[in-house]
């Protein structure tokens, strides 16, 4: 045969392999999802989310002693709080659980860097991420608790905020707020492309945060839309946010790809806890294999321009680059 271009030729070992990949990966690239909730001696497992658990603050600090063993130094922090009120007054509260444990963390655990997801849906009696007029989410009143929440969180050690409400003009309320407070240098990771997915089912569950009515489509995006990504990211760019998140990740790799083309900013991926979840309900059913379904799950995340991967599946991550399994 005469083939002058043989495709295989690069494919033959994984020497050969390893050294045309196009897509490379870091430890120092993924973030950490986890959850904490008031109460003492808790390490209370997810249901839907098998492995992953819910820290009372005095165990959290194991978990977090965990995560840095295994190489993951970036936590994303989620509150889940004793009592809700329509305006939900925990997410601010200065002995907020997030503000607790972000008090314990920056003191006991320098080397973790801390990020923490602003938004209301933990904190409401009804569940929106936000307050309500009649049956609405009140966008403008709404921007002023988020503010808030956000400056509590930085004063309480948040290294980073990471607004995941889809209210208009937040990453702007955030700003000023951070600024005016001489934060400036505080980063916002903003959800700036997050779709209304039923891919959060098992996080509402682990969070107690589902709209007691109607739904989020209202706020968060339609998943039939591509181009409606690039105007949340762009004005998200124009008020100031330093990272642009997409989010779910799995199902939306041709809009984080859309997005890394037309936004000049590093690009976040989230893999969110209903593809956490099927992979683990699969894997338990035998019907996939779990570990090689993780790694290629991260790596088109990857090759579709994600540059900071959030993930329940951090750990296993860390230690399949380690073992030079994906990367
Ligand atoms: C809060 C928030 C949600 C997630 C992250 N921040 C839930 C939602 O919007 O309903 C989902 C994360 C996941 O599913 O892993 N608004």
């Amino acid at each position: 045969m005469e083939l002058t271009i043989r495709p295989r030729r690069l494919r033959e070992n994984e020497r050969l392999r390893k050294m045309v990949r196009e897509t490379r990966m870091d430890k120092s690239s993924l973030i950490y999802p986890i959850f904490v909730q008031e109460g003492v001696n808790i390490k209370e497992e997810i249901p839907s989310m098998t492995g992953q658990y819910r820290y009372s603050p005095d165990k959290f600090p194991y978990a977090l002693e965990e995560l840095l063993k295994a190489g993951i130094d970036k936590i994303m922090l989620f509150g889940i709080p004793k009592e809700k009120d329509a305006v939900g007054s925990q997410a601010y509260a200065e002995d907020g659980i997030v503000q607790k444990a972000l008090r314990i963390a920056a003191e006991k655990f320098p080397e973790m860097y801390l990020i923490s997801d602003v938004c209301m849906c933990e904190y409401t009696s009804h569940g929106h991420c936000g307050v309500l007029n009649g049956q609405d989410v009140d966008n403008d009143p709404t921007l002023k608790l988020l503010a808030k929440t956000a400056l509590s969180h930085v004063q309480a050690g948040a290294q980073m905020v990471a607004p995941s409400d889809m209210m208009d003009g937040r990453v702007s309320a955030i700003r000023e707020i951070l600024d005016q407070s001489h934060y400036q240098n505080i980063p916002i990771m903003s959800y700036a492309v997050k779709y209304a997915s039923a891919f959060y089912g098992p996080f509402r569950e682990a969070a107690g945060s589902a709209p007691s009515f109607g739904d989020r489509k209202s706020y968060q995006m339609d998943f039939h839309n591509k181009r409606e990504a690039i105007k949340e990211a762009l004005l998200d760019v124009e008020e100031g946010a330093d990272i642009i998140m997409v989010k779910p990740a799995m199902s939306y790799l041709d809009v984080v790809s859309e997005v890394k083309n037309k936004i000049n900013l590093p690009v976040a991926s989230y893999s969110v806890s209903g593809e956490y979840a099927m992979v683990k309900a699969g894997a338990k059913l035998g019907y996939i294999d779990e570990e090689r379904i993780i790694c290629e799950m991260a790596a088109s995340a990857y090759r579709a321009g994600t540059d900071v991967y959030i993930t329940y599946f951090a750990k296993e991550l860390a230690r399949f680059m380690d073992e030079g399994r994906i990367g």
